[in-house]
């Protein structure tokens, strides 16, 4: 459906009985658009070594208070062997963001090997942050076919409030980036932060709005979290309450499936930081995508992007048996063994 900025702002801004009449929309959209089903990716954060030192995050270059990991390739497969014979159909492979060629070989040679031992079905998403063309390509050519990177905020002045270096990032390399990937023929998934200091509706709309101009295949977005270790904690004093990020992060994904209604959005676990039922909330308001965690244990406590992060000490297993649960309360069914590629992307493809 088309709407204009000023009618994203005036649906962001709902509150009460027109809220629950949008979530109410979104959620009729999701089901005539892309069914019922919930997907799984398993998420493997693989490594917490990061090269950026965005003002937000918890395992930013500049937190010393980190002790940083990269997961053994054993470790990995058997996480991935996991997603596999549970029939979870794909993995997302995480990172911060490095580009050394040791770091671009590292990835390229776990792809070919998590390919390889599920006969070439399981599907792989890569996070690992910006690349160059030949990098996208290179990964692409050896079985990543997903790629997920935010912009995380599409406004240029809030942008560089929260990446000040302009020595490491760049917003027109970000976007730029964006480009390749689907020059390259992933399907293309982006987002944003929603509730960071200095950001207002307008910003949120024109988030929306660039989804749409890029023609984006998938979306992740959640709500800002305040870590302690990082520069942003300073501000604090000027974010929402928890709840109404939390509330408005809802609003966003169902203002985006009125917007883009056949798109893939993911039920971010940061929301769940803030509400221990947050996903499945999200699933019921036009979410259709979830990350259980499958990231080994031992090095979650390190992957602390935000406070709070859920499901620190529980082990795959048990996250899986309790999120099933909860998803078949929620009144969804599982997508188990199928790829649950975004139907857009077939469609623009
Ligand atoms: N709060 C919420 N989300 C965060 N991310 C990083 N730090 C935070 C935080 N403090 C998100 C970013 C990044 C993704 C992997 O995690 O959007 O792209
Ligand atoms: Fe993590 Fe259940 S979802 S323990």
């Amino acid at each position: 459906m088309a709407l204009d900025k000023q009618e994203i702002i005036q649906l962001l801004r709902t509150k009460g009985e027109e809220r629950t009449s949008l979530l109410k929309r979104s959620q009729e959209t999701k089901l005539n658009e892309v069914g019922n089903k919930v997907y799984f990716r398993g998420l493997i954060e693989f490594s917490n070594v990061c090269a950026k030192d965005c003002l937000y995050c918890g395992i930013r270059k500049g937190n010393e208070k980190v002790i940083r990991y990269d997961a053994k390739d054993e470790e990995i497969l058997n996480a991935s062997r996991f997603a596999w014979e549970n029939n979870f159909a794909s993995v997302v492979l995480q990172s911060g963001e490095l580009s050394s060629p040791a770091f671009v070989k590292r990835v390229d040679s776990l792809l070919k090997k998590i390919k390889k031992l599920s006969s070439n079905e399981l599907g792989i998403t890569l996070s690992c942050g910006e690349q160059s063309r030949e990098t996208y390509k290179r990964w692409f050519e050896s079985g990543a076919h997903r790629y997920l990177l935010r912009i995380e905020s599409t406004n240029r002045e809030l942008y560089y409030k929260i990446h000040p270096n302009n020595q490491t990032h760049s917003f027109d390399k970000r976007v730029e980036a964006l480009g390749f990937l689907k020059e390259t023929g992933y399907q293309v998934g982006t987002g944003v932060m929603i509730g960071l200091p200095f950001q207002t509706y307008e910003h949120l709309a024109d988030d929306l709005l660039f989804f749409k101009k890029l023609d984006i295949d998938m979306c992740g977005m959640g709500p800002y979290l305040e870590h302690e270790d990082t520069p942003l904690y300073q501000y604090r004093h000027l974010l929402q309450t928890k709840q109404e990020r939390f509330d408005l992060a809802l609003n966003m994904i169902a203002v985006l499936r009125l917007l883009m209604p056949d798109i893939n959005i993911a039920a971010a676990t940061a929301l769940q930081a803030i509400d221990p039922a947050g996903r499945e909330k999200a699933l019921a308001v036009g979410a259709n995508v979830i990350m259980p965690n499958l990231t080994p244990t031992a090095y979650r406590e390190e992957y602390q992007l935000y406070e709070n992060k859920p499901c620190l000490d529980e082990d795959a297993e048990l996250c899986r048996n309790c999120l099933e649960a909860r998803i078949h309360v929620a009144g969804a069914e599982i997508g188990y063994g199928e790829w649950g590629d975004s139907k857009h992307f077939s469609r623009r493809t």
